[in-house]
C-alpha cells in the first residue's frame, strides 16, 4: 500500500489564506521504503511542503487546497491526539535548523527520554541501551549523551537530530536540508550514514536539499521544485541521464560532474518569479533558453508520463518525439 499520497496541496502565507502562494498543486506518492528527494533554489516551497506534508505548518502559513494521506489515514484532518502519537512514532522530521532545535539546557539522553517516553514506557536501564544503540548507529560515541548540546559539534548535532528521528522506528522521515549547514566531508559522511540507515531499517524519506548532488547521490526519485510546484519528477539515474526540464537541465551544469570530467559550472541567469504576481505562462520562461512562443501564455500542466512526469511545453513535446526539445 502507498505509504504517502499527497494530492493538489496548495499551501499559502497571509491572512484568509489569500497572500503568497508558496506551494501550488503539488501531488505525488511515496512507497514503502522509497526515498524521495526534493530539491529546488531558495524560496522554490521546499520546507512549506515539508512542514505541510507533515501537518506541522504553522500560522500564516495555512493549507488552502489538497490532501495528504498517509497510510490512509487524512493526515490532515486528523484530530490532535491521533496526530501526537503518530509523530516520531511512525512521521518525524529533521527539520532544517536541526542542529539548532535540540534544547541548550537537556542533555543529548534527556532529548531521547523525552521523545521516547511519549509514546511508550520502558524501564531506564532499557532506555539508556536504546541511546546507546541509537547514538552507534548515527557513529556518535554513546559517552556523549551526558554532554549538552553546546558541547557538540555541529556535526555531532546534526546526527544527533537524526538519531532522534529514528528513535522510534518512523515508516517516514522527512530530512530538511540536513546536511547544508555542515562543512563537505562532515556532510558526506552523513550522507553514507543515512544511505546505510535508510538500507538497514527501511524507513521511507523526503530528503529535500538545494544541491542536487546530494539529492541524487541519495534518492530513489528526484522532484523538481520551481516557483511552489514540481515541474519534474524523474527516477534518479534518469534525471542525470535525460532531464526533460530545461530547468533540471540548468541545475545539472550548476554543479561538476566527476564521472563525465565536465568541470566547468554554470549557474542559471535570472532570478525566481515573484509568488505574488505569477504571469499566466510557464514560471521558468523568462530564464529559458529554449522557450517558445506559447510558453510565455500558457501555463503548462503536469504531465504524468507514468511514473515520471514533467510540466513543461518544449519538454512535452520532446517525450513525443518532436523536434523543439535537443
Ligand atoms: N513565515 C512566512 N511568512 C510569509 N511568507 C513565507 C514564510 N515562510 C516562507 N514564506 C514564503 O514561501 C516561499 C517558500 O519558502 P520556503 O521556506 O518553503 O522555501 P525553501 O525552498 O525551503 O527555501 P530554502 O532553500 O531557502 O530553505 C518563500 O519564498 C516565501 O515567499
Ligand atoms: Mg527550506
Amino acid at each position: 500500500m502507498t505509504l504517502l499520497q499527497v494530492e493538489q496541496l496548495t499551501v499559502a502565507y497571509g491572512s484568509a489564506g489569500k497572500g503568497v502562494k508558496a506551494v501550488r498543486g503539488v501531488s505525488f506518492q511515496l512507497e514503502p521504503g522509497e526515498f524521495l528527494g526534493i530539491v529546488g533554489e531558495s524560496g522554490s516551497g521546499k520546507s512549506t511542503l515539508g512542514y505541510a506534508v507533515s501537518n506541522l505548518l504553522r500560522p500564516p502559513g495555512q493549507v488552502v487546497g489538497g490532501r495528504v494521506l498517509f497510510d490512509g489515514k487524512d493526515l490532515l484532518n486528523l484530530p490532535k491526539r491521533a496526530l501526537k502519537q503518530l509523530r516520531w512514532a511512525e512521521l518525524s522530521i529533521v527539520m532544517q535548523s536541526g542542529m539548532n532545535a535540540l534544547n541548550p539546557v537537556l542533555t543529548i539522553k534527556r532529548h531521547f527520554e523525552d521523545t521516547i517516553l511519549s509514546h511508550a514506557t520502558m524501564p531506564s536501564r532499557d532506555i539508556e541501551a536504546r541511546i546507546r544503540e541509537l547514538l552507534g548507529m548515527v557513529e556518535i560515541d554513546p559517552a556523549f549523551m551526558h554532554r549538552f548540546p553546546h558541547e557538540l559539534s555541529g556535526g555531532m548535532k546534526q546526527r544527533v537530530s537524526i538519531a532522534l528521528a529514528l528513535a522510534l522506528g518512523p515508516k517516514l522521515i522527512i530530512f530538511d536540508e540536513p546536511t547544508t549547514a555542515l562543512d563537505v566531508v562532515v556532510q558526506r559522511s552523513i550522507v553514507q550514514n543515512l544511505k546505510a540507515l535508510q538500507r538497514q531499517h527501511g524507513f521511507a524519506a523526503l530528503f529535500i536539499s538545494h544541491d542536487l548532488g546530494t539529492v541524487l547521490e541519495i534518492a530513489n526519485r528526484v522532484a523538481v521544485m520551481y516557483a511552489g510546484e514540481f515541474v519534474e519528477v524523474q527516477d534518479a539515474k534518469k534525471l542525470l541521464q535525460q532531464p526533460m526540464h530545461p530547468y533540471t537541465q540548468a541545475l545539472l551544469k550548476c554543479f561538476p560532474d566527476p564521472q563525465t570530467e565536465r568541470l566547468e559550472i554554470t549557474g542559471i541567469p535570472g532570478t525566481p518569479p515573484d509568488l505574488k504576481s505569477p504571469s499566466p505562462g510557464c514560471p521558468f520562461e523568462p530564464r529559458c533558453t529554449q522557450s517558445m512562443p506559447n510558453c510565455r501564455t500558457v501555463k503548462p500542466t503536469f504531465v504524468d508520463l507514468g511514473g515520471t512526469g514533467v510540466a513543461c511545453h518544449v519538454a512535452v513535446i520532446g517525450a513525443a518525439g518532436g523536434t523543439a526539445h535537443e
